[in-house]
């Protein structure tokens, strides 16, 4: 069953590492000459970064919470081809279902989130896989990677449903300043992970890395799209766009364990590299969290610029600062902002699927399995 509660609390476990590998053996990537002669990986052996250990090698698990997100993820299995779009056709193209407000708003949003599935995917691949040097947190990788496609698959799959204008949407994250903002702000942490002779290994390069958590599964994922699901999500509230809205209730349910993972790598490199914490870098990243609060605020300004019912800029901009210490108390760190009352309640809600209908029970597809495939 899903669960929404906090990330479990990284393992403490650390007792010193074994460097009687070989040099062969200390290949980080997985790709390097296989080592013939070493010795057995031990649980004690395994590390989130800079491992020594072979990294081709799932078990002996040393970080269960992170083989639990994996199944987590497998057992959230969505396509969105299985929720229908008729009432979404229907209200976008009548006259007067929607304000010209309401549809400024959604195509910002959808032109939003149609790139940025991409610039997650894309950093996942190219930066964080290469570095993350455990096959446990590796194996959910492989998953959020799948997971950030069906995502991708889903903005395909809303604009074909809708007929709306592909180049429009998938071009607003060149086209439109206060998204261009975000992607820019968010790629300059990823650019240089991408350089193929950047190694992690001393505390500037291991503290690049962490940036680079922080930007994508801290801000990114766990403050920028919560702003997005809550604007989409106030519509289905008022049984506007309800495919769309259901679509997005997927998405945030995959999105929080990818958010809750980000957070316990981040905990769980902390705890191994104490030195890497320093007062300064952790100012650092509390001084990310509150300029990335304010990029989304100029975000909300300009897709909401007059607000409609229920939702505005303003209660956006608060909803921001409610996430943003959130965040910083789930690293350890102090809140960037004064304490800020959850301006949408119902997100806890709308979040638990349970309450909603059942999905599984209304799902018209079945899944192909080995007991179905034909060979012919
Ligand atoms: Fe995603
Ligand atoms: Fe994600």
């Amino acid at each position: 069953m899903l669960d929404w509660s906090e990330p479990a609390a990284p393992s403490r476990r650390m007792p010193p590492p074994k460097v009687a590998q070989t040099a062969v053996a200390a290949d980080q990537t997985g790709l390097g000459t296989i080592d013939r002669s070493g010795g057995r990986v031990s649980v004690d052996d395994k590390r989130m970064i800079n491992c020594r250990a072979d990294v081709n090698q799932l078990l002996p698990l040393k970080y269960k919470w992170a083989w639990e997100k994996y199944l987590a993820g497998c057992n959230n299995h969505w396509m969105p081809t299985e929720v229908s779009m008729q009432a979404d056709i229907a209200l976008w193209k009548s006259r007067d279902g929607l304000t010209e407000d309401e549809r400024r708003a959604i195509k910002r949003n959808l032109g939003f989130f149609a790139a940025s599935e991409s610039l997650v995917a894309n950093n996942i691949v190219l930066a964080i896989y290469r570095h993350l040097t455990n096959p446990e947190c590796r194996q959910y990788l492989l998953r959020q990677s799948f997971e950030e496609a069906v995502h991708t698959h889903t903005f395909q799959y809303i604009v074909e449903s809708l007929g709306l204008d592909e180049g429009e949407l998938f071009n607003m994250y060149r086209e439109v300043p206060s998204i261009t903002d975000k992607a820019a702000w968010a790629l300059k942490h990823t650019q240089h992970l991408d350089d193929p002779d950047f190694r992690t290994g001393t505390p500037e390069a291991d503290q690049a890395f962490l940036r680079d958590l922080v930007a994508f599964y801290v801000i990114f994922e766990g403050m920028w799209f919560y702003t997005g699901f809550a604007q989409i999500l106030s519509l289905g509230r008022r049984n506007k766009m309800v495919g769309i809205a259901e679509q997005y209730q997927y998405i945030l349910r995959d999105e929080s364990i990818h958010l809750n993972f980000g957070i316990d790598v981040i905990n769980q490199i902390k705890i191994e590299n104490p030195h890497l914490w320093t007062k300064a870098f952790q100012d650092e990243v509390r001084a990310m969290v509150r300029e990335a609060a304010e990029l989304e605020a100029a975000y909300g300004l300009d897709t909401m610029p007059r607000g409609f019912l229920g939702l505005n800029a303003a209660l956006c901009e608060s909803y921001m600062h409610f996430i943003a210490n959130r965040r910083c108390a789930q690293l350890g760190l102090q809140r960037v902002f004064d304490e800020t009352e959850n301006p949408f309640p119902w997100m806890s809600e709308a979040m638990d699927l349970k309450k909603e209908k059942n999905f599984f029970e209304t799902r018209v597809i079945e899944y192909q399995n080995g007991g179905a495939l034909s060979w012919e």
